[in-house]
């Protein structure tokens, strides 16, 4: 048995949180240790840079490239202090975003070179690289809907994983998020990246269709995850 590295991408609303914790619940009852991770975040230090790119007071001002940078100094961290290690023991590791999304959202939606980007997801990750990516696809209309949504009543809820490391977050009032600031355009580029992305790399990233009901998406993850899992 080896560990298996697991990351979730696609744009906002197309129900990853929900999809990692069943996925979580489902290969936990196989017996394996499985670690629920979101990236920014996952650790101490990532949580704070988290907390800094998406709803510090001081934000506004972020470049394109100092987002870049922080995106994968937190990323950096969480590959050496968590995933290394979890995947050393055979865990199964599940990370809600990896660096599909750098290349998406920093890339593709802040046009950022694209050869760059990718020389410092390499350095951030070194030789640490998902064996699968589940790409949950909504159209661009659902993805909206659900930003504009949670724009007004924006909780920042820890995923697993983050509830091990709580940071100074406020979890009682709704948090301005600066990363759903951003314009159509830019999302619409994002949704673009992730495409180019699936047709480059369709060994590994599998997309699924997320506007299906809950069920129907488990479980198509499910067939997808039960394939490599008997290979791990
Ligand atoms: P989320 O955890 O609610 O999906 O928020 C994370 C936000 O950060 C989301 O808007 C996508 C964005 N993001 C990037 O822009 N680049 C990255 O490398 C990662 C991991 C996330």
């Amino acid at each position: 048995m080896t560990g298996l590295f697991i990351t979730f991408e696609g744009t906002e609303g197309g129900g990853k949180s929900t999809q990692i914790q069943r996925l979580a619940e489902r290969v936990r009852a196989l017996g394996r240790t499985v670690i629920v991770l979101r990236e920014p975040g996952g650790t101490p230090i990532g949580e704070e840079i988290r907390h800094t790119l998406k709803h510090s007071q001081q934000n506004h001002a972020m470049t394109a490239e100092a987002e870049l940078l922080l995106m994968n100094a937190s990323r950096a961290q969480l590959v050496r202090e968590v995933i290394r290690p979890a995947l050393a023991r055979r865990d199964v590791v599940l990370c809600d975003r990896f660096y599909d999304s750098t290349i998406a959202y920093q890339a593709y939606g802040r046009r950022l070179d694209l050869k760059t980007v990718r020389g410092i997801v390499d350095f951030a990750v070194g030789e640490t690289r998902p064996d699968l990516t589940l790409l949950l696809a909504v159209s661009t209309t659902v993805s909206e809907a659900r930003r504009l949504s949670r724009q007004t009543k924006l909780l920042d809820v820890p995923a697993t994983g983050a509830e091990a490391h709580p940071v100074k977050l406020a979890f009682n009032e709704p948090l301005r998020d600066r990363m759903e600031e951003a314009d159509r355009d830019f999302f619409l580029r994002v949704e673009q990246g992730y495409q180019a992305l699936a047709v480059a790399e369709p060994g590994r990233i599998k997309v699924i269709d997320a506007e299906r009901d809950m069920e129907t998406v488990a479980a198509e993850i499910w067939c997808v995850v039960e394939l490599v899992l008997l290979k791990s």
